[in-house]
């Protein structure tokens, strides 16, 4: 049932404050202000060299995003892989490893086999799913259920946001099983956390600014997606989402990359988002967003005041969310990125729900 929406991508897409709220409040402990990851321990964050991180699209996007966290918050390396690649890879595994598998559906080809590849070198398995009854699931040691509810658009948004809230979790309970994390600075970080249903709410807000970004956009034949750090997956997350939505060609890159190759890219008929809140390495961005807008790029910068106010005039447009730190900005910075793709789609008449060639669940490699 769609609701009052059009599309159930829409509709999905708002119930991100609600699902995140439930998905918090099953890793974090809103008392305390601890995480409260149940059979963590299982994972051996306290003993592990590396941490081993599989799986395919936007939840291969999501790992991508909990590598900064793990390797900031708990001084733990993270081994990233798209599923496709792992498998095949013949990487070294053993049983002093530990390997998440990071699904919505439970059912991703690729992602399973990577599961079983690591089983049978005798690795422990942690998967984050959102369907508690599927074959990963049943496979996993642990299995850390996302609780986004279930997600019928092709197109994967509040499971994303939602495995970035039980990976923020289980970043902080490595943080805290390794020393890393005093006390005092996990609370201050589950208090930020804790803010994010609201600052979600706050997003959405912002979504008639990002309605209007939809026509020009349906006139482009490309699009780039630029962000640093913990953006850069965001980047890559939003050009994904353009392209399955819209058919626009869209690439993301981390924008110190631009200029070894793709500003060669930009002319007047390019649209360049810049997901670029102002935070330590804002100043870094922006200089990338200038030599974009010195060669007539055309740049929408989605970023807060500070950041809108910082940028001189190389941006055509902003998108502006309210203040807030870095741990939950990746998390509150996809909703304008999945709203972009949904009213560019939305507005070129293109089949949101059920974009070609594409299957919600990919049972296939
Ligand atoms: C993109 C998208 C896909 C999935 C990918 C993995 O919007 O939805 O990239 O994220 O097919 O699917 P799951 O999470 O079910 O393993």
């Amino acid at each position: 049932d769609k609701g009052n929406y059009k599309h159930f991508m829409a509709k999905e897409i708002h119930e991100q404050p609600e699902v995140l709220g439930h998905t918090l409040s099953r890793y974090f402990d809103y008392t305390t202000k601890r995480a409260r990851v149940e059979g963590a321990d299982q994972l051996k964050f306290k003993d592990l060299s590396r941490l081993i991180i599989t799986a395919c699209g936007t939840a291969y996007l999501a790992g991508l995003v909990s590598k900064y966290w793990f390797e900031k918050y708990a001084r733990l390396p993270v081994e990233i892989d798209i599923a496709s690649e792992f498998r095949y890879r013949e990487t070294p595994v053993s049983d002093k490893d530990t390997a998440l598998v990071i699904s919505q559906s439970g059912e991703t080809a690729d992602t399973l086999a990577s599961l079983r590849y690591c089983k049978t070198n005798g690795a422990t398995i942690g998967a984050i799913v959102n369907v508690p009854e599927s074959t990963i699931a049943r496979e996993a040691d642990r299995v850390f259920q996302t609780i986004a509810g279930p997600e019928i658009g092709v197109a994967s948004t509040k499971a994303f946001t939602c495995q970035l809230a039980v990976l923020a979790g289980l970043a902080l309970q490595a943080g805290r099983e390794r020393g890393v994390l005093t006390p005092e600075r996990e609370q201050e970080l589950v208090a930020e956390l804790i803010e994010v249903p609201s600052l979600a709410l706050k997003a959405l807000a912002r979504e008639s600014d990002i309605e209007k970004l939809a026509h020009p956009l349906s006139k482009a034949s490309n699009a780039l997606y630029l962000g640093r750090a913990t953006n850069f997956p965001l980047a890559l997350e939003g050009a994904l989402k353009l392209k399955e939505l819209s058919y626009i060609h869209a690439e993301g890159y981390a924008a110190g990359e631009l200029k070894h190759g793709p500003i060669a890219l930009i002319d007047e008929n390019m649209p360049v988002f810049v997901i670029a809140p102002f935070d330590a390495i804002y100043e870094k961005t922006v200089s990338n967003m200038q030599e974009v807008a010195a060669r007539g790029g055309r740049i929408v910068l989605i970023t807060d005041e500070r950041g809108a106010s910082e940028c001189g005039n190389a941006a055509e447009n902003t998108v502006i969310l309210p203040d807030m730190s870095d741990i939950v900005a990746p998390i509150i910075y996809a909703l304008p990125v999945q709203l972009i793709a949904y009213h560019t789609a939305v507005f070129m008449g293109t089949d949101v729900d059920q974009p070609r060639n594409l299957a919600k669940s990919v049972t296939v490699e």
